[in-house]
């Protein structure tokens, strides 16, 4: 049976975090692609000879060509700028749309048949243009960001709580920015809704409150704190978690930004929202029952992705 084999696009922090990781859990045999000379082979080798330690047989190359990447079950798209101080998400969108373009025809030409998740942000936008310039089928292209914000939510809700973080499941919806909609009643502790946790006296409403706004602007605090680029060690765990769902056909239930073709009354856009992931891709949207006021605000989420999209048919009007 053929190796799997993930091409990383993109050898940066989070595509380094990424290969060391695959290698770590042996997922399957890794290509660095970059268009730094030198860094992706030198990352690949520092990791091969971390593997004869680590008891790894993952194979690692670093590549500054297409070519290498062809036949790839798995693409992880990071390739693009990061985000500075004082920079949002929607800042980047000039430029990686521009690699997303590049990125697009790469994999179209060399891996058409691979399950592809995008990490470059603004997310939900890029992972938009990244399809529709690969012109891959819609269930094979998904977006990383609800994995990522559940797990924000998760960590602040288990370290406020004392309890383990295995125990805290959480959802976040809509987009991937500070417009996102982190499902309070559809957050659990051991099965217990959060406002159930509330009215138990175990958190009060305002300290959940400041645990949803944290969460929202999770990223930004990252940033400000290591003041040279963005986070690199959750977000790579997360796209991995989505990658594994679809390698063994787990068929997890994880927020995703997925393509809707009508689901959530929204069409023609990639929007964070629960996905059945396996062997087919994105196979299944879940679509939850939403009350009024987290309609009201998954309604406002959609509305900046789709002003994110706009401005990218306005700069690559070939992709609209
Ligand atoms: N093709 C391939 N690689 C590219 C291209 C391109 N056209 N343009 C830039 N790159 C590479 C850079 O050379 C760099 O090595 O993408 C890599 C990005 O790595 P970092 O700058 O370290 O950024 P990282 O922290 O990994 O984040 C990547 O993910 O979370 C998002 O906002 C983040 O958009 C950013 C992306």
């Amino acid at each position: 049976m053929a190796r799997t084999k993930i091409a990383l696009i993109g050898g940066g922090m989070i595509g380094g975090t990424l290969a060391h990781l695959i290698s770590l859990k042996e997922m399957g045999d890794v290509v660095i692609f970059d268009i730094a000379e030198g860094m992706p082979q030198g990352k690949a080798l520092d990791l091969c000879q971390s593997g004869a330690v680590e008891g790894s047989d993952s194979q690692l190359k670093g590549t500054n060509a297409y070519a290498d990447i062809e036949g790839a079950d798995v693409c992880i798209v990071t390739a693009g700028v990061p985000r500075k101080p004082g920079m949002s998400r929607d800042d980047l969108i000039g430029i990686n749309i521009k690699v997303m373009e590049q990125v697009g025809a790469g994999i179209k030409k060399y891996a058409p048949n691979a399950f592809v998740v995008v990490i470059t942000n603004p997310l939900d936008a890029m992972v938009w243009a990244l399809q529709k310039a690969s012109g891959l089928p819609r269930n094979m292209v998904v977006g990383m960001a609800g994995v990522l914000d559940s797990s924000r939510f998760r960590h602040f809700l288990a370290t406020e709580l004392g309890v383990s973080v295995e125990d805290v499941s959480a959802f976040v919806l809509g987009g991937h920015g500070d417009e996102m909609v982190p499902l309070v009643r559809y957050s659990t502790v051991a099965g217990i809704p959060l406002p159930d946790v509330v009215r138990m006296g175990w958190m009060r409403q305002e300290r959940l409150d400041e645990i949803v706004d944290r969460t929202r602007k999770g990223g930004g605090e990252i940033v400000a704190l290591l003041k040279t680029g963005s986070a690199y060690y959750a977000p790579a765990a997360s796209a991995l978690e989505m990658v594994d769902s679809y390698l063994k056909d787990k068929k997890r239930i994880l927020p995703c930004a997925a393509y809707l073709n009508g689901e959530y009354g929204v069409k023609g856009l990639y929007v964070g929202v629960p996905v059945i992931l396996g062997a087919g891709g994105a196979e299944r949207i879940v679509e939850i029952d939403l009350n009024a006021a987290e309609r009201a605000m998954f309604i406002k989420s959609v509305e900046s992705v789709k002003g994110l999209v706009d401005a990218c048919t306005q700069i690559a009007p070939q992709l609209g």
